[in-house]
């Protein structure tokens, strides 16, 4: 039966366990909840009394679970499964800001959390785009870095090849993908619409290999920033990606190199440096062996480096 639950939700082992809790002690927390409100209620015939109660824990449910699923870490899961319940039963459209989504669709626009909260404390949700063209490996670290976060929410992968490792990674993270054209890209709308619809705030590059238009810069300003496998303003540029930088580094002799995090701008690897930090190179150093050095650097800061420009500290 696990097995089944953990096909069918597209969770981990644990996280079935945590799940299950969720349920259980949400369902728990419901039943006691509706009996105390139903203690200040007085109605006399028994049949109006059960329809009340009913109506009343139906109500409390869902907030009771999404209550209880934050500290089971499970909040994300259960706002997915909230959501398709509410969409089947046609409520998605009737349910505010809150607009849950299936893969291929937008998700929430705000977190429905804080939605109770008065206006002054409301914690706003960065719906966050990435842009990637290969493995996606710098990708996998920033949604694992943000999957329990109420603030960030990696909501949209873009990406411009097929086939590529990064599109089965939004598939497994049940993350909503578009496969882009180059020639609505470069001379179209550049997706700027297709952004919105998604309430995109916030676009990261990771491994994207397009130069991003004009269009597009413009419509997210000082909202979009890119990692380089390489000491900028050295080694960047067109025709310098993957291990054409990493082989360039290494023909000149050079004793470090490293990563930068910038802003982006009209050109490549251009923009105003946000974060950089070395490694050494080693004189038996391949592009291969470099690359690997430089990718650890890149998932131990990106997502780090993500966190306090989105949190603004
Ligand atoms: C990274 O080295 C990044 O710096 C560069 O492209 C590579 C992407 O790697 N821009 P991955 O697809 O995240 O594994």
């Amino acid at each position: 039966m696990f097995q089944r639950l953990q096909q069918k939700w597209k969770v981990s082992g644990l996280q079935v366990v945590l799940i299950l809790c969720t349920f259980a002690i949400g369902g728990s927390l419901t039943g006691f909840a509706g009996r105390r409100m139903m203690n200040f209620v007085s109605i006399d015939q028994d049949w109006i009394w059960i329809i009340v109660y009913i109506l009343i824990i139906t109500l409390l449910w869902p907030v009771a679970v999404l209550f209880v699923s934050v500290f089971f870490g499970q909040y994300r899961f259960f706002i997915g499964y909230l959501g398709k319940i509410g969409k089947r039963m046609g409520l998605a459209k009737k349910m505010g800001k809150v607009q849950i989504a299936t893969s291929n669709t937008p998700v929430e626009l705000t977190n429905p959390l804080s939605s109770h909260l008065p206006a002054a404390t409301r914690t706003p949700l960065t719906r966050v785009a990435i842009f990637a063209s290969g493995a996606g490996s710098n990708a996998q670290k920033i949604i694992d870095h943000f999957r329990q976060s109420l603030h960030i929410k990696i909501s949209l992968i873009v990406c411009n090849k097929a086939g590529a490792g990064v599109l089965s990674i939004a598939s497994k993270e049940n993350i909503p993908a578009i496969l882009i054209d180059k020639e609505k890209f470069f001379r179209g709308n550049s997706y700027t619409d297709e952004l919105k619809e998604n309430s995109i705030d916030f676009i990261i590059l990771a491994g994207f290999l397009w130069k991003i238009p004009a269009a597009l810069i413009k419509a997210y300003p000082g909202k979009i920033i890119n990692i380089h496998p390489a000491l900028l303003p050295k080694y960047g540029g067109k025709g310098m990606f993957g291990n054409h930088v990493h082989e360039a580094v290494i023909t000149a002799k050079e004793k470090e190199s490293g990563i930068t995090i910038h802003y982006v701008d009209e050109h490549y690897d251009h923009g105003d440096a946000i974060f950089q930090t070395t490694c050494n190179v080693f004189e038996n150093d391949t592009a291969e062996s470099l690359a690997q050095r430089i990718h650890l650097l890149e998932h131990e800061h990106y997502p780090r480096v993500i966190e306090k420009i989105l949190s603004g500290s």
